[in-house]
């Protein structure tokens, strides 16, 4: 057991800050499910029921990984148990619960979406935030949090400069940031 493991968030967003729209990311890019998976692989992951929803059935829980799942209704705490994950009643618990699974595990990672990254952002529950920046107008309903810059710095840049040319041809960048 490891209790004190760094938390970070990760997510990819559009130009205008959007990750989500009608309960799934409208983009596909390859890459950067590489980069999650390389990022997540073996940490614990925590994400707010929606998310866990969006994964396809065959994914969840994400293998090689503890999987916590936030949700306030009790139904859903029996079905997330039988499904395989660890249900928690809130993003301080289900951290807590990360850390105690983290094994030899180097980050907590929090996976989405919208309203639990919000959380991590305002209640300074997160340290760092890796980002992947697609260089892509979309259109949708669930937000990145802001990262204000009197607390977040931005830390690298994968480039440095410009983007980086997805097999679908999409321009996208890894950003991370950390809490000042
Ligand atoms: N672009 C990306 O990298 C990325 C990553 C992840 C997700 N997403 C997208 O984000 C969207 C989902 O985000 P979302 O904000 O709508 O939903 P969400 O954060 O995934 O899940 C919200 C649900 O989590 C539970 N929950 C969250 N905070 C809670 C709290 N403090 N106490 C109790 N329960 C809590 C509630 O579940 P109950 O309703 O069961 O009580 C709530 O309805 C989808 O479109 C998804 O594709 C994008």
């Amino acid at each position: 057991m490891n209790g004190n493991l760094p938390v970070g968030m990760i997510w990819a967003q559009a130009r205008s800050g959007v990750i989500g729209a009608g309960g799934a990311m409208p983009w596909h890019v390859p890459e950067d499910l590489a980069h999650f998976r390389h990022s997540t692989q073996g940490c614990p992951v925590v994400m707010g029921r929606k998310t866990w929803d969006s994964l396809p059935e065959r994914f969840r829980p994400l293998p090689q990984r503890t999987n916590v799942v936030i949700t306030g209704d009790a139904a859903t705490f029996g079905r997330l148990t039988d499904s395989g994950a660890l249900p928690a009643h809130s993003l301080p618990e289900a951290v807590e619960i990360a850390q105690s699974h983290a094994g030899g595990a180097h980050t907590v990672w929090i996976m989405g979406g919208g309203s639990v990254y919000a959380e991590a952002v305002d209640a300074g529950i997160a340290q760092l935030a890796s980002v992947t920046q697609l260089d892509l107008d979309a259109s949708g309903d669930t937000y990145a949090p802001r990262l204000d810059p009197e607390q977040w710095v931005l830390v690298e840049s994968e480039p440095e400069q410009g983007w980086q040319i997805s097999s679908t041809g999409l321009g996208y960048r890894f950003d991370t940031y950390r809490r000042r």
